[in-house]
């Protein structure tokens, strides 16, 4: 088992009790198999030889108390095992949510993200099956086998020395043989398997353009590929895996016949008594059913060793963005300024010594075509980004010596793509504020002109998100509007605020802003002209440098 993968089990194996508790219950069932063959074999062979009823009262109660116990012991076992993985479930899930939440937040919120939260989904999928489908099996198997073959070296040394090999061979040898043969096999699923999530998801997200395209079919035909190769690899992956539960089965059959060639000669020479016999040929047989899962559990070793080690990439990965070693106090000025400030994706440079002084309570409007940079401003300040020359300053300190979030909360933002979060509409505008009460938020949607929201959901207690009130993407932007006026922050950057709006609703929607303004300075990012009337400033990008124009309102 490598490091990471080591990482992983820890999470399972720190709940002690649990662990030992489905171990010995999971023992404890398949023992109960093998005494309920052993006692059926010893009961018929005793039978046969016509004793007074009352000398196999014994044995009928043990075939009776094993048959029922390993019903019983199946139900504990997996009651405990499932509650301990679904307790260790929480924390790969908090483990792969808190890496998620150390990337920039503009990676995640890029389109390729599918690929990335896709992968982080199916990895902590696997990751949650590692104790059923792996860690448990192995022990119960190592558990079952040396106790099995302990008690059968009273009968016979040489037979319970066969049985340890057979089983090693079934559980361990092939299994590991044919890990060998699937590891490659597996990888390429999991590469595929992710590039079908994203494929799929990025469809989705730009169904309606593939449509209005005619570019469905390429897009099916590339999806249908992809799942036409995951199919032939799962096929070779299940005849392998046939093959090796076959052998595996066969070992069980070696079992039986390597026990009637070592006793049926001992019977005869009187050594051991003939009732014996039948009781541990089927014994031995039935101890199989230890090692039957073993070849799935290393097939899921490989899947799991690939998922624990993404897990710790993503862990590992430097943090996108960091809170200085020493923050400096927020400075009370709230004048941001930008200074030759140029910023890139990767090595092509988006903005180019962009200079630009936002003065408490001033109100600049920022346009530009678009792809002309004005989003990749927001972003950097907000920390999302950071310059690659230049700095950003808050009342003369680079925001990079401020704590991040400190530094965040002095903006109230409002994204060009406005997530909506699966919850109430509340919830949705208590995002922004959580102290305002219900009272304002109607207010506040009724300057927004969400009325037909407000009654369409249901009230403020009305579910929004992927299974409630589907809202257009006027309403979405609104909403998101709402909860950025909400902030109490001193800056107001608002990001394409009336962009889905017909021009009737976008006036209203500017009264609201200018009243909810109430001095506070405002940055406004708009390709319309309409916006552009609330604020006193007009500068103007384009292709990443900034133009600055004469005052607009005097
Ligand atoms: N996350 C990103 N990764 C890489 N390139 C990006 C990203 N976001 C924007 N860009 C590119 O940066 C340029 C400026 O984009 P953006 O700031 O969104 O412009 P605007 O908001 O003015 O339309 C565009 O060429 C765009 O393709
Ligand atoms: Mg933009």
């Amino acid at each position: 088992m490598n490091g990471e993968l080591r990482t992983v089990m820890q999470v399972f194996l720190r709940q002690r009790g649990r662990v030992a508790g489905s171990v010995a219950l999971g023992a404890g069932m398949i023992l109960a198999s093998v005494g309920l063959m052993f006692a059926s074999g010893y009961l018929i062979s005793r039978a046969a030889q016509h004793p007074p009823i009352l000398h196999l009262m014994v044995v009928i109660t043990s075939v009776r108390f094993f048959g029922v116990s390993r019903a019983a012991l199946r139900y504990a076992e997996r009651l405990v095992s499932h509650d301990l993985t679904f307790r260790a479930l929480a924390g790969l899930r908090e483990r792969a949510f808190v890496a998620l939440t150390r990337r920039s937040p503009l990676e995640l919120l890029s389109r390729r993200s599918g690929d990335l939260l896709g992968r982080v989904r199916s990895d902590v999928d696997t990751l949650q099956n590692a104790y059923l489908r792996m860690l448990a099996p192995a022990v119960v198997a190592g558990v079952v086998s040396a106790l099995t073959a302990a008690l059968l070296a009273f009968v016979s040394p040489l037979l319970a020395a066969l049985l340890l090999a057979l089983l090693a061979t079934g559980g361990v040898l092939l299994p590991l043989l044919s890990e060998r043969l699937a590891r490659r096999w597996n990888r390429e699923a999991a590469e595929l398997r992710a590039r079908y999530d994203a494929d799929l998801l990025e469809g989705i997200q730009g169904l309606s353009d593939l449509l209005a395209s005619g570019a469905g079919g390429a897009f099916l035909g590339r999806l249908e590929r992809t799942s036409r190769q995951l199919e032939a690899l799962q096929r070779r992956n299940a005849a392998l895996g046939g093959l090796m539960g076959a052998l595996s089965g066969l070992m069980g059959h070696l079992g039986l016949l390597a026990a009637l060639l070592v006793l049926v000669p001992q019977v005869s020479g009187g050594s051991v008594p003939g009732a014996l016999l039948a009781a541990c040929a089927l014994g031995v047989l039935a101890s199989f059913e230890a090692v039957a899962n073993l070849p799935a559990a290393y097939q899921f070793r490989e899947s799991a060793r690939v998922a624990a080690a993404r897990l710790h990439d993503l862990e590992r990965a430097p943090q996108a963005l960091l809170d200085p070693p020493q923050p400096l106090p927020l400075p009370r000025d709230a004048t941001l300024r930008l200074e030759q400030v140029s910023a890139a994706y990767g090595k092509r440079t988006v903005l180019h010594e962009v200079e630009l002084t936002v003065r408490p309570g001033e109100r600049i409007g920022l346009t530009g075509p678009s792809g002309s940079g004005k989003t990749t401003l927001a972003a950097l300040l907000l920390r999302f980004l950071d310059p690659t020359s230049g700095r950003i300053t808050l009342g003369g300190v680079d925001l990079r010596d401020l704590e991040l979030e400190k530094a965040r909360a002095q903006i109230a933002w409002m994204p060009q793509e406005a997530p909506l979060l699966e919850g109430t509409l509340r919830a949705n505008l208590r995002l922004g504020n959580a102290s305002v009460s219900d009272l304002e938020l109607e207010e506040l949607l009724h300057e927004l002109r969400l009325e037909a929201l407000l009654t369409r959901a249901g009230g403020l207690s009305g579910w929004l998100g992927e299974g409630g009130a589907r809202l257009s993407g006027g309403e979405r932007q609104r909403v998101a509007l709402a909860r950025a006026l909400l902030r109490d922050a001193p800056i107001v950057l608002l990001d394409e605020p009336t962009a889905h709006l017909d021009p009737v609703t976008e006036r209203a929607v500017l009264s609201a802003i200018e009243r909810r303004l109430n001095g506070r300075s405002l940055l406004l990012i708009t390709h319309r002209p309409a916006p552009l009337a609330l604020a006193s400033r007009h500068v103007r990008l384009e292709a990443g440098r900034l133009r600055e124009f004469q005052a607009a309102m005097d």
